[in-house]
């Protein structure tokens, strides 16, 4: 064609068409499968996210009892991934430990190879949806030393995960439904989110060829980066850091505003959202529920919304349109049910993992899929010759 367009970052460059989610930016609107965010999160349950975004529509009565009690049956991990996870060592990030465990993982199930056959992807959707959890709380379980739990099917699937994270830490351990409505609505909210870093590398490893537990493992790895999905553990970091300076709010937002190396208002700003964050503002709500169910009194919390308000009502920010994104508030809530600041990312991924498989069968199943493989400008030396 004789044309290449520079575009770092891919700001003005569609890679694919896409039915499964829809964003205005300029608005705050995010749908899935055209259903608003807002009614998602008040409404259904991620299991049924999970199924309208990978089938196209919400599930009736019957099929959502089939696909939870399939995703049940197909919990439990090969015994012999004990050994991966005894090969790790304790200080393994658990986000590493989830990437590396599905890859290994995949290993068990060689029909998840031949991409061409449609009850192998159905399968091997099956057992995504139902083992990533248990994989991301054998990796918490690891990083504090406990002892890993079978998974119990008689649970639903965030019940279930939580007492696969919690349930031999403490003996009065009981499942606290306000906790597990809140980590499902969470779930809900991170489900999917167009052509973000990792859903468009989950896509472009699938464009291979790659079977869905190679593509999701990169996309994994790609979600882990500070700027993307890594953001909800930095906001963390960046809170506490905050408060152990000793220093005032208004003097880290000072530091912000004057580009020191490496200090970012970490949780706010987003490629795509110039408004706000629809997700954020559900949150921030959320937030303030769990807190309170829990009678925790997190200082953390006071100093995100300090930080918050001083944000919004800066110029800095504002001209660069600059609002909460979902990973704001999200750390506080994480922490407040007991996960390690580590755990927050895996936390993402197992949300964001029905928008991976959709979007991966989506493109399997679209005519029009190329392998990726984007141009480069090439600004090096021009021709020369060995002087030998
Ligand atoms: N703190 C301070 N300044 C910022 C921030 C921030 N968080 N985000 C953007 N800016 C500034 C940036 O320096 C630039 O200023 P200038 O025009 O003077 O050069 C301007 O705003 C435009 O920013 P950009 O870097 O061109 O925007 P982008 O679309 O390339 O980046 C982003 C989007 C999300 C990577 C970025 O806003 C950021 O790094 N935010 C902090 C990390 C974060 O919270 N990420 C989570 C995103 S939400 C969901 C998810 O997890 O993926």
């Amino acid at each position: 064609s004789g044309y290449t367009a520079l575009d770092y970052g891919f700001v003005n460059t569609a890679s694919t068409k896409s039915a499964i989610t829809y964003i205005d930016g300029d608005q705050g609107i995010l749908r899935y499968r055209g259903y608003p965010i807002e009614e998602l999160a008040r409404a259904s349950t991620f299991l049924e996210v999970a199924y309208l975004l990978i089938y196209g529509e919400l599930p009736t009565a019957d099929e959502l009892a089939a696909f939870d009690g399939e995703i049940r049956r197909h919990t439990l991990l090969h015994e012999d991934m004990k050994y991966y996870f005894e090969g790790l060592p304790h200080t393994a990030h658990p986000m590493a430990a989830l990437s590396g465990g599905l890859q290994a993982m995949s290993t068990y199930y060689e029909d998840s190879l031949d991409t061409t056959v449609p009850e192998f992807v159905e399968v091997n959707t099956i057992r995504l949806l139902a083992k990533l959890p248990v994989l991301a709380a054998y990796a918490h379980k690891k990083s504090i030393g406990q002892a890993f739990l079978y998974p119990d099917n008689d649970l639903n699937f965030v019940e279930n995960f939580l007492r696969l994270n919690f349930g031999n830490m403490a003996e009065e351990y009981e499942m606290n439904p306000v906790l597990v409505d809140a980590l499902d609505k969470l779930l809900i909210l991170h489900a999917d989110h167009e052509q973000n870093a990792s859903t468009s590398t989950v896509r472009l490893v699938g464009s291979t060829g790659a079977n869905m537990f190679s593509s999701i493992s990169a996309g994994i790895n790609a979600l882990s980066g500070p700027l993307h999905g890594g953001a909800n553990e930095a906001v963390l970091g960046m809170l506490a850091q905050i408060r152990d300076s000793g220093q005032s709010v208004q003097s880290f937002v000072e530091r912000v505003k004057n580009k020191e190396a490496g200090v970012k208002l970490m949780g706010f700003g987003h490629r795509v959202y110039k408004n706000y964050d629809p997700r954020a503002r559900i949150v921030k709500e959320s937030a303030g529920r769990v807190l309170g169910e829990l009678g925790v009194n997190d200082p953390l919390l006071d100093l995100a919304q300090e930080l918050e308000q001083i944000a919004l009502e800066d110029d800095y920010f504002k001209e660069r349109k600059l609002y909460p994104n979902v990973d704001f508030y999200t750390g506080v809530i994480y922490k407040a049910m007991g996960f390690p600041t580590r755990m927050f990312t895996v936390l993402f991924a197992i949300g964001r993992l029905p928008g991976w498989i959709a979007q991966w069968r989506e493109a399997r199943d679209d005519a029009q899929t190329k392998i990726g493989r984007p141009q480069q400008l090439y600004t090096g030396s021009p021709e020369r010759h060995l002087e030998r």
